[in-house]
């Protein structure tokens, strides 16, 4: 196909040569009625786009999603603008509901705890190995998953998270052979993967490894702009009309189209530039690792071998700089101007991707020398932050499902008096929005600590009803 055109833009720009009476929605008919002060600081067109599903526009969004199918290799794509958020849920209702199991890696994000409360499924959680000298989560491994399938040969569905947030992608090949094999579909929340399959030093992405359904955060890794997201269907295991039945429960009426614009055109980008971008991407990611690298104490991934990892996500280790994670953050950003993607207790992760420039890499390597210099001599020792805990994700099977948890009569009572009660909500330090405790899960005093930790060191936890951890709901 023509990867050059943009169907979507050059309708929307038809548009703004239009001249008519608009008495359809958006009230601010094409910007005329907007606040001044807001138009003065984006400028005229963005209003003057912002546009209802006008029936001139459905021909032309079908085009963008035929090129983005044949872009990124599958056979369907939908254009979303409720973000991977929406496309996860999708993913779910469309391939389980009440009574059926599916296996689902532990390190899931929140999104997918949501979709099983909407159908009503029962999770298998997938355990995920982890490197403890990196803090790192590995994913779930092809063995695990046999080994589950095994168990549970009459799963609906195996639902995995590729990229996770530090980037491993694992052995997704092999993970769709073992599926297939047991004649189940394979879900990839490629929430962070919208760049991969478009340069061929990156890991393959899931749709290339032949997986049935992937969600990708567009935004997030590929240009577009926040909340844009893309779902894609291959192969004949999930039938297109059960993904369109799902959609049509989730999405909003309203679709952004200044949003559905910003994915044609990153579509394109990827398409057409994709490579030749990348390819700085990854040069900037490469000179950033080796000069972070020779400032003592601190690590990055490149002293461990992980053949599926997306080198553009990079991590640091500064868990032996005496301080955490969420103090290096703030550190470095109110100091010295740089912002992390994600701080934890003993890293800071930094998405690099096609907008980033060899001025960023510059800071941000002179973030570190200044922050070496001022904390290597510090006295203070974050090891009594840090609890005695063996993984950061949790491995246990829920006692309820999340939808008999999210529905159940609950109690507020203290988080301290939680331990072996049933949670009626999900904790997630958020990034990077994998819950600590999910819904329907037993609550663990190690898992209590590990939140506690994070909260006191400065990191965020979200979906508590009580920001302050001092209680939480639990199934009476
Ligand atoms: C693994 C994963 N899945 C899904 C999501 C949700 O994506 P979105 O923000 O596009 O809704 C995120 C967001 O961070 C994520 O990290």
């Amino acid at each position: 196909m023509n990867q050059n055109s943009v169907p979507l833009l050059e309708a929307a720009r038809r548009y703004l040569d239009i001249d008519h009476a608009p008495f359809y929605m958006p009230a601010h008919k094409r910007g005329q009625s907007i606040d001044r002060e807001f138009m003065a600081l984006m400028g005229e067109n963005i209003f003057r786009l912002d546009l209802p599903e006008l029936p001139d526009l459905e021909e032309p969004v079908a085009e963008a999603e035929v090129l983005a199918a044949d872009a990124y290799g599958s056979d369907r794509a939908w254009f979303l603008t409720n973000g991977s958020t929406c496309g996860v849920e999708a993913m779910l209702l469309a391939t389980c509901q009440q009574g059926d199991k599916i296996l689902i890696g532990r390190n899931c994000h929140k999104a997918a705890i949501a979709g099983l409360v909407l159908n009503g499924a029962t999770p298998i959680y997938l355990p995920t190995d982890y490197l403890p000298e990196f803090d790192l989560d590995l994913g779930v491994s092809p063995k695990t998953l046999e080994l589950f399938l095994n168990q549970h040969p009459d799963a609906k569905a195996v639902m995995l998270v590729s990229p996770n947030y530090f980037g491993v992608c694992g052995e997704l090949e092999k993970m769709v052979a073992i599926a297939h094999s047991f004649n189940v579909p394979l879900l990839v929340d490629a929430a962070h993967g919208a760049h991969l399959g478009f340069h061929p030093d990156l890991p393959i992405s899931a749709l290339q490894a032949g997986a049935d359904l992937v969600v990708q955060s567009t935004h997030k890794m590929a240009g577009s702009l926040t909340q844009s997201s893309m779902l894609h269907l291959q192969g004949d295991r999930i039938a297109a009309e059960q993904v369109d039945r799902a959609l049509q429960i989730l999405r909003s009426s309203s679709p952004n189209l200044l949003l559905m614009i910003s994915l044609d055109v990153a579509r394109r980008q990827m398409a057409i530039n994709g490579k030749e971008l990348l390819t700085e991407t990854l040069r900037l990611a490469k000179e950033a690792r080796s000069q972070l690298n020779q400032i003592s104490k601190l690590r990055t991934f490149s002293q461990i071998e992980i053949s599926t990892l997306d080198q553009t996500r990079l991590t640091v280790m500064i868990d032996q700089l005496n301080m955490t994670g969420f103090e290096a953050d703030i550190y470095l950003h109110s100091q010295l101007d740089v912002m992390a993607e994600m701080p934890t207790l003993t890293q800071l992760v930094f998405s690099l991707s096609l907008g980033n420039t060899q001025t960023d890499i510059d800071r941000l390597v002179q973030g570190f020398q200044k922050l070496g210099k001022e904390k290597a001599n510090s006295e203070k020792q974050t090891a009594n932050l840090i609890p005695n805990y063996q993984s950061p994700i949790p491995n246990y099977q829920p006692k309820l499902t999340p939808r008999e948890a999210y529905f159940a009569k609950s109690d507020r009572i203290p988080l301290n008096q939680a331990i072996g009660r049933i949670s009626v909500e999900s904790l997630c330090p958020y990034p990077p929005g994998i819950p600590l405790i999910c819904i329907g899960e037993e609550i663990t005093l190690e898992v209590v600590k590990m939140l506690q930790a994070i909260l006191r060191s400065g990191g965020i936890i979200n979906g508590a009803s009580d920001e302050t951890l001092e209680t939480i709901l639990v199934v009476k």
